[in-house]
């Protein structure tokens, strides 16, 4: 792979997970100007002022270099969409590198897109794997791995997930949890904001929920589980629950949002900010959620947290950190255990310690070295 200073790169985000990812790397990127000129590509499959918009504005990103604009859809018209933008931009200005970060619809896209045109594509989070491939992101994971030139991984299991696979050691470079850097470059803010005060909960004494997957969501049965077993808990200890789109049309949809509602503690807002939802989230007794980041977020600041899944691509986050996978039946159980302080320590993984961008900056120096020797 040739990159000749000032390397035009690409950095591609579209979903709310991906804008934490890019922030801290555009930041080490623009830091060298010298050596690389990135440029966001936001393709626009989240919209919404407090998807999107409101991450540019805390992370002090400018506006996207470039906007797809391709909004919401089935999964084969929202990946067709941006594969058509993509491509129009890739061959009107073509990068030296297409960075694509987590594992949405855009990423996928993009990576099949640059690639196509021959166009080198690094990808930041690979190697995770739930092996469960009724999972979009689990699909959209695969594809971008087999594809994708350089592998940034964020832990010892993703190497070993892509050497079995069967991908060349040379194309592994562990470079740790990006999602830290973006953490730890908001710490102060963090710490000084006080968003429980908001709901009127105390520290310690309530509970943070998120919920998205399709798998837990779209189909009635399982989402009036999860909102018997949440109203249930909510009688021991408040929660606040942060309401995701998808979600919210869900609820509405099956008539569940009232049940939720008579919950006697149960507190509604619309999804947060970054700094006021890690605030929530540091202050809190115990997270449920089905994320994939917030079970890494959880596990480096060591609260206890629940994961409403069969699976996670991230096993290193209950091998080593704060997580477990449960059911709805066994959410109650679990806030016992939080309660009575029996809920397990983590550790913080190795590398997930905030300077991930810099390790890629180095490697991509390492290239550049290598083209122009
Ligand atoms: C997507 C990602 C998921 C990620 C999640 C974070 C894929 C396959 N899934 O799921 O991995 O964890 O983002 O949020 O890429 N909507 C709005 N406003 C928006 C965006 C979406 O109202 O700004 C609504 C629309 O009704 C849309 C629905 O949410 O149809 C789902 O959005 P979509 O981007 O398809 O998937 P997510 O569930 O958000």
């Amino acid at each position: 792979m040739i990159l000749s200073p000032p390397a035009v790169i690409h950095l591609v985000a579209g979903a709310r997970p991906n804008f934490m990812k890019i922030a801290p790397l555009y930041k080490a990127l623009s830091a060298e100007a010298e050596y690389f000129c990135p440029q966001i590509v936001h393709t626009g499959q989240h919209y919404d002022l407090n998807m999107s918009e409101t991450f540019f504005r805390e992370f002090q990103l400018p506006e996207p270099d470039l906007y797809l604009g391709v909004g919401s859809g089935s999964h084969a018209q929202q990946t067709a969409k941006v594969i058509t933008a993509y491509e129009e931009i890739c061959l009107r200005q073509p990068p030296q590198l297409t960075v694509v970060v987590g594992d949405v619809n855009s990423t996928m896209a993009c990576a099949i897109t640059a690639k196509k045109l021959n166009l080198p594509v690094a990808h930041l989070e690979a190697g995770l794997r739930s092996y469960d491939r009724t999972m979009p992101e689990e699909i959209n994971r695969v594809i971008t791995d087999t594809i994708a030139d350089i592998l940034w991984t964020p832990s010892p299991d993703a190497d070993d997930n892509l050497k079995r696979e069967g991908v060349s050691e040379n194309r592994i470079r562990r470079v740790g949890n990006i999602m830290i850097d973006t953490l730890r470059m908001n710490e102060t803010a963090i710490e000084s904001r006080k968003k429980y005060l908001e709901f009127g909960v105390e520290p310690k004494r309530y509970g943070v929920m998120t919920l998205h997957r399709p798998s837990n969501v779209d189909r009635r049965e399982p989402l009036e589980s999860i909102v018997d077993a949440v109203r249930t808990c909510s009688e021991r200890l408040p929660i606040v629950f942060l309401i995701h789109p998808r979600t919210k049309h869900r609820l509405e949809e099956f008539g569940l949002r009232r049940d939720l509602e008579r919950g006697p503690n149960v507190h509604w807002a619309e999804p947060q900010g970054y700094v006021d939802f890690l605030s929530l989230v540091s202050n809190s007794a115990f997270v449920v959620t089905d994320s994939g980041g917030i079970q890494e977020e959880t596990t480096v600041l060591n609260i206890p947290c629940l994961t409403l899944r069969e699976n996670t691509e991230r096993p290193i986050t209950i091998q080593q950190g704060t997580n477990e996978l449960i059911r709805p039946d066994t959410l109650a159980d679990c806030l016992s255990r939080i309660l009575d302080g029996k809920w397990k320590q983590g550790t913080v993984p190795d590398l997930w310690d905030g300077y991930t961008s810099a390790r890629i900056v180095r490697h991509l120096k390492e290239i550049i070295a290598g083209s122009v020797a």
